[in-house]
């Protein structure tokens, strides 16, 4: 049965009947998902439904299209039909404090789930399930100092930022900056968000080759941006992978194929697979029990050789 969302420009799905004045131990869980913009975003949202039916909890699912404003109306339509749960991964990471403050008023519990908010009232979410995105950033910077060791001039640095304001984006950055900055040498010569889309990020890196005639390393937040920089690359007539190296983020099938074709050189794992977790921790939440406040993703690294041993059984 299809619910539309109170003032909300996102889909919303689902069956009724669920909220805590059902009186019974079904469970309901709004869920407000950042949009579509990424096939990470494509496996996070069907690991969610999946689990979701598994696990016999009812979903009401909304699509913000990476805009703020239609989670906080999706919220707000959540706290209005009472649902038992909210969950959601907040598109920014600032902003949330009044909605927030709303579910609670309502005694209704909130999970963020793969991306933080910056409020520093912590008790107006029960826990926090996710990637370490610093990690993340440091394991490309790691990969890089490594790579360049023995490299004696400048290493030209591009980075396509992820959705600004976004945590991924402030996170990867910083720690890959926090790395790379220990040596003068390498030298971040142009930085701008590519929105995580693959459209995007071939647009941008467009117009990074056109000022910069040096490139020598690409450092995209995730796997779409860098998949649409390789258009571009070939399009300039580069070699992505050898004149250009490539890192990138989340290891989806299509970056792990590119990987493993020598496209891309190495990229920092981002599991999307949080909907089993997510359900587990919504069941304790509704029932009063006590979760940590934070849950930690495990992730690993892919170099070329590793991704073509590992890309058969990729599950996203
Ligand atoms: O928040 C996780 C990030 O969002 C993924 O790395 C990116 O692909 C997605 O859009």
């Amino acid at each position: 049965m299809a619910v539309a969302a109170c003032g909300s420009s996102g889909s919303e799905s689902g069956s009724d009947g669920g909220g805590s004045g059902g009186g019974d131990d079904s469970i309901t869980m709004g869920f407000s998902q950042v949009g579509a913009e990424s096939g990470w975003r494509t496996a996070n949202t069907k690991s969610v439904q999946e689990s979701a039916a598994k696990a016999g909890i009812t979903l009401k699912f909304s699509d913000a299209q990476q805009k703020q404003e239609n989670q906080i109306k999706a919220i707000r339509s959540f706290v209005q039909q009472r649902v038992d749960v909210i969950a959601f991964s907040p598109v920014v990471e600032s902003g949330w404090d009044t909605v927030l403050k709303e579910a609670q008023n309502a005694k209704i519990p909130v999970i963020l789930t793969d991306r933080a908010v910056d409020s520093k009232d912590t008790t107006l979410y029960k826990t926090f399930l996710g990637s370490d995105f610093i990690e993340e950033g440091k394991k490309a910077g790691q990969w890089l100092v490594e790579e360049y060791k023995d490299a004696t001039g400048t290493v030209n640095i591009v980075e396509l930022q992820g959705t600004t304001g976004s945590a991924p984006a402030n996170d990867r950055k910083e720690g890959f900056a926090e790395v790379i900055g220990a040596d003068p040498k390498f030298k971040v010569i142009a930085s701008q968000t590519g929105d995580f889309t693959r459209a995007k990020g071939k647009e941008v890196m467009e117009a990074f080759l056109k000022s910069n005639p040096d490139i020598d390393v690409l450092y995209a937040h995730n796997d779409d941006m860098g998949l649409g920089a390789i258009e571009a690359i070939e399009g300039a007539g580069k070699v992505p992978g050898q004149d250009i190296k490539i890192i990138t983020v989340d290891a989806v099938k299509d970056g792990m194929q590119a990987l493993a074709d020598g496209k891309i050189n190495f990229i920092v794992e981002c599991s999307p697979l949080l909907g089993p977790q997510l359900m587990d921790l919504a069941k304790k939440v509704v029932k009063g029990e006590q979760v940590p406040a934070r849950v930690v993703t495990e992730e690993t690294t892919f170099t070329q050789e590793q991704a073509e041993q590992v890309l058969s059984t990729r599950q996203y």
